[in-house]
């Protein structure tokens, strides 16, 4: 397998759960404590070792390419005022040899179109997929984590973790049979499956390694669950060609596309990193 240099970053959602917070701000830029989620993500990335970042953005989202750029006025201020430590906060957002690149997608027809609208930039190189609002905190950077695991098993990886069978209904779900320390290789592959229905509790979070050949697949796939076109519905058909796994990483999911979940990322994060809990 050749190395994994490029992640795609889906960010053309709507974030309709955040509204009015995102009704003019991207779901993605919300901060836990002071970054955006989109940076968590980026960070995670960068630690992995990918260099091209590809952003697949839609409308409302030119916060995130200025939060990427240079921002020439606030670091002259800043480095006038002496500022230094917050001007290498801004300055130093990503190192020099990494590369952002944006794509938009048309309209938010699904996942799995935001992904097939990078396949150009992507090409035939196996890539990571990361969605910021699945934030996680790890000792050891989730998506090397997988990118170890798809170089291991030689084959696409999907970040999975046990969920409540109560919660089957917002997750891809997979049934698996394991091949070697945590990870699995994939049976089967569902978009949503409603608790009684639900081949296991295993589900997808927002990590993977993917085959290139998975662009392929996802030009043949039709709108699935929500009317939407699913990236889970073209990993299984991916399944047909090649095997896919799937690896229970190490670390603490939260789910911050709800504001659940972002609550309890900003408690937790803010209280471990930041001190600001009493
Ligand atoms: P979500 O299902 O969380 O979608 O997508 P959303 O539309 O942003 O949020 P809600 O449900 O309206 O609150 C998961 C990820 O996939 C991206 C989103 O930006 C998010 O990072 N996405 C989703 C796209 O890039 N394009 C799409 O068409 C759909």
């Amino acid at each position: 397998m050749r190395p994994v240099r490029k992640a795609v970053f889906p960010v053309a959602g709507l974030g309709t759960r955040f509204l009015p917070a995102t009704k003019a701000m991207p779901k993605e830029m919300l901060p836990v404590v002071d970054k955006p989620l989109i940076q968590y993500a980026v960070e995670e990335a960068v630690a992995a070792g990918i260099t091209d970042l590809i952003f697949v953005t839609g409308r409302n989202k030119r916060a995130i390419e200025d939060h990427f750029d240079s921002a020439p006025e606030l670091e002259n201020e800043l480095a006038r005022k002496n500022k230094d430590m917050l001007l290498a906060l801004v300055q130093d957002i990503l190192p020099s040899n990494v590369s952002c690149i944006y794509i938009r997608q048309s309209a938010p027809l699904g996942l799995g179109h935001a992904v097939l609208t990078a396949a150009p930039v992507v090409g035939d190189e196996p890539f990571a997929v990361l969605l910021a609002d699945d934030l996680i905190d790890a000792d050891r950077p989730v998506m090397g984590q997988l990118i170890d695991a798809a170089l291991t098993h030689q084959g696409s990886i999907l970040g999975v973790q046990e969920v409540p069978r109560s919660e089957t209904d917002r997750y891809g779900i997979v049934a698996t049979e394991p091949v070697g320390p945590r990870t699995d290789r994939v049976r089967l592959i569902v978009e949503k499956p409603k608790p009684d229905v639900a081949p296991s509790t295993l589900a997808v979070v927002g990590r993977y390694v993917l085959d290139a050949r998975i662009f392929a697949h996802l030009r043949q796939t039709q709108a699935g669950a929500g009317g939407e076109i699913q990236l889970t519905d073209g990993i299984a058909s991916l399944m047909k060609e090649q095997p896919v796994f799937a690896h229970r990483y190490e670390g603490i999911r939260y789910d911050c596309g709800n504001k659940e979940g972002m609550f309890r990322a900003t408690v937790a994060l803010g209280g471990k990193y930041h001190n600001l809990l009493p």
